[in-house]
Parts: C-alpha cells; structure tokens; sequence
C-alpha cells in the first residue's frame, strides 16, 4: 500500500542532519510547533511513540478503572481495543453508520450506561465531527475522546479535531497524514495535566529499521518496483519496523515509550510544509470525487472542505468476499495503490476479537466488506498520467457494476 503520505525521498534525506541537535530539543520543538499549528497551550502536548500510547494515557488521565466501562467504535484497528483491559474497565462496541462512518448519535445515547465512562469518537479517515451537544449534557459522567489517528490537521466548523472535546490521540504511523515512521501525541483537555513518567527510548536498532522500512515505503511511492524489492529485502533480513504480533493476534496492550528522534525531526520537516500537502491532497481528493460521481452506484462521503484525508474512501453496494485481491487487481489496472481499510470490523482481520460478537455491528460489517480507498500523497502528482489512470480505474469499476447487477 502507498504511505507516507507527506514525505517524499528528498525531505527525508534532508531532515537527518537535524537528528543532531539532540532528541530533547526536538521533542520540544515539535511540542511548540504542534501547539502553535492547534491553536493551545504546549502544556496541552504529549509526544508518544504512537497514538495507542497516547489513547493509553489519556484513559488513565481520565481516572478510567474497575467497575468503568469504555465504548469503541466497532470500526477501528486493534491496537486502540487493545489499550482498555490494562485498564480494569470493560470494553464495549458500538455499531457505526453508513452515512457518516461515525456513531449514529442516536444509538449511542442508547448504549451509554450509566457506568460508561470514557466513549472514543472516530473520525475515520479524516472525516471531523463533533458529538451534539444534548448528547454530552444528557451524560455529563462521560469524557468523549477523540481517536484523530486519521485525521491530523482536519477541521470541523473552523475547530482543530482534538481540540473541541475530552482529550484526542493522534498517529505519526507510517500511513498516516505525516508520518514518522511511528509516533504519536495526546492533546489533553483545556486545563488538565498528565505526569509524564520517564518512559523508555525506542532503541538505536528499532530506528535503524524505522528508517530503512521508510525508505523503502518511499522507493515504492516512485519506482514501485524497486520498492517492492527493497521491501522483500528487507523482510528477509528481518529489519521492516511494525507493530509486533503480540498486539496483533493476541490483544496485548503496548508498552509506551518516549517518541523516537528520528520522528521528530521527521515529523516537523513534514509540519513546515502542512499548507501546501494540504492543498495538494484536497487536489487529488477533488479529482477522486468527479471521477467517482460518475458511479452513482459506488458510495463517497460528504465531508468539510478543510479534511486532511488519510485515504479516500470509496464503498462497492455490495459486499466482496477477497477484498485483498480485487484492491490488488484494480491496484495492477489502474496504477493507483487501492487500499482496503477497514477490512473488518476490528481491523486488520484476523486480529484478537476482544469478544466481539459477530452481527453485532451490522453495518460496520457490511462497510468493512465493501470500502475500499484511494491514496492520498503527496508524491503522487495531479497531472495527465493521473487523469489516465483514474479513466482506467473508472472502467474497470463500471465493469465490476455491470457484472454484478448481470448476475444478480
Ligand atoms: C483508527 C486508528 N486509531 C488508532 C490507531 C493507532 O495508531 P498508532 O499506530 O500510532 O498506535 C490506528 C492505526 O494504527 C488507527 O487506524
């Protein structure tokens, strides 16, 4: 799948030399540079190695424990599941909406209880949204948290996501909106303080991989084929950087540790150009749209003028069992790097369930066999070859639609 979606080869390259000013200071710069860019105080900043560390600490800024019980949207990756049972709480999903790819707020008014505690609000995507009003004064016991891991840099009625509610989690994840490779941050609520504990530093060895598993992400961004070489050199050599298996298949919470040098500096490279990846991506996201209008039948998402897309998310009406193969098939005709996120209702699939009750979630299931998305990157030029590739991905769509309505 294309990632790193705003960085290119050459910004990475000369980002490195700021590696030797020293991890305290850029920490500290970031921290500056995200508050600025957000609009709060630097106290209201907390680094992390990821947005699941991140989500971690905010239930525990929270007071979340026994007795508590924490709602995840039951359409979202393992890792933020798997942060609640450190936590003594009880997890429970709720079914999202077609319409919206977040909560129905009306069935959420129904499945808050009144030992609910903490609910994470998805912004799948990149889609900002904000939770009514009624609701959060009708279950005042509730902090609303935003899971941002999508949706860096979106807004929502001119409001930064993550500023307007109890808290938010962000992701530098290699595929996310910027990314370093990995990393994260909290923005905590006006006026409340989280202790930082020293935490450990991701090692030397880890962001040796980090930085080889980026560049070779970024190979196949431009020479796809030389990517996918370097990726399988590297698999061999055992040197890709992801998440472990442990989290994966089996639930296990991850062990917070301190957001890695090589991040940072990454990270701010790709801050100093938000406004014109922004502009860019809403360029290409423009295009996906009008092409996509022209398939009545294929679902798209309204969504506010100024959303940082992760990935542009477009759903079949009807479900498709290998959605692997067929993102791989209109991948290999088009040119353009289809993804299938969500690919079920705790993604990816095949991860630990967390006792999820299949049919529980019906529409969150029938998304999750249906979605499919298109990149949003910057290394991706909105040019004639991108017109070409998209006509060719329009009529391989309208043939897949005219098969399947011939059949049915
Ligand atoms: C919706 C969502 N939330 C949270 C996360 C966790 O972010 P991180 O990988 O930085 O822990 C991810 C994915 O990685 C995600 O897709």
């Amino acid at each position: 799948m294309l990632t790193a979606n705003s960085l290119t080869l050459g910004r990475l390259l000369l980002a490195l030399p700021g590696m030797l000013a020293g991890r305290r200071y850029q920490r500290r710069a970031l921290s500056r540079e995200l508050a600025a860019l957000l609009q709060v105080d630097d106290s209201r900043i907390v680094l992390y190695d990821s947005g699941r560390a991140a989500f971690a600490a905010l239930l525990q800024l929270h007071g979340v424990g026994p007795g508590d019980e924490v709602i995840v949207p039951a359409f979202t990756c393992v890792v933020v599941p798997n942060q609640v049972p450190p936590s003594g709480a009880t997890l429970r999903f709720v079914d999202i909406q077609r319409g919206s790819l977040g909560y129905d707020w009306q069935m959420l008014d129904i499945a808050i209880r009144r030992h609910t505690r903490v609910v994470v609000v998805p912004h799948n995507f990149g889609i900002a949204c904000e939770v009514p009003t009624w609701l959060r004064e009708k279950h005042r016991q509730v902090r609303f948290v935003d899971d941002a891991a999508h949706g860096f840099a979106s807004r929502c009625a001119g409001q930064w996501l993550g500023s307007y509610h109890d808290g938010a989690f962000f992701s530098f994840e290699y595929s996310k909106n910027l990314t370093g490779g990995i990393g994260g941050f909290a923005l905590l609520p006006a006026g409340d303080y989280l202790p930082q504990p020293a935490l450990p530093e991701v090692s030397c060895a880890d962001q040796w991989r980090l930085l080889a598993t980026l560049k070779a992400h970024l190979l196949s961004a431009r020479w796809p084929l030389l990517g996918r070489i370097a990726m399988a050199l590297l698999r061999r050599l055992r040197l890709i950087y992801r998440s472990g298996d442990h989290e994966v298949l089996d639930g296990a919470p991850h062990p917070a540790r301190e957001l890695p040098l090589l991040s940072a500096v990454l990270i701010r490279a790709q801050l100093a150009r938000l406004p014109a990846t922004l502009a860019h991506k809403q360029q290409l996201a423009a295009r996906y749209r009008a092409m996509l209008d022209t398939l009545p039948d294929i679902a798209q998402w309204q969504a506010p003028a100024d959303t940082h897309w992760v990935r542009y998310p477009f759903a079949l009406p009807f479900p498709v069992v290998d959605k692997a193969r067929l993102a791989r098939e209109l991948t290999a005709v088009s040119g353009l790097a289809i993804g299938v996120w969500f690919d079920d209702v705790i993604h990816p699939a095949g991860s630990f369930r967390h006792g999820y009750q299949p049919r529980s979630a019906p529409h969150a299931e029938a998304l999750a066999a249906s979605v499919f998305n298109l990149p949003l990157n910057i290394n991706l030029a909105v040019d004639d070859a991108l017109a070409h590739k998209l006509q060719r991905l329009q009529q391989a769509l309208a043939q897949l639609l005219r098969q399947q309505k011939e059949s049915a």
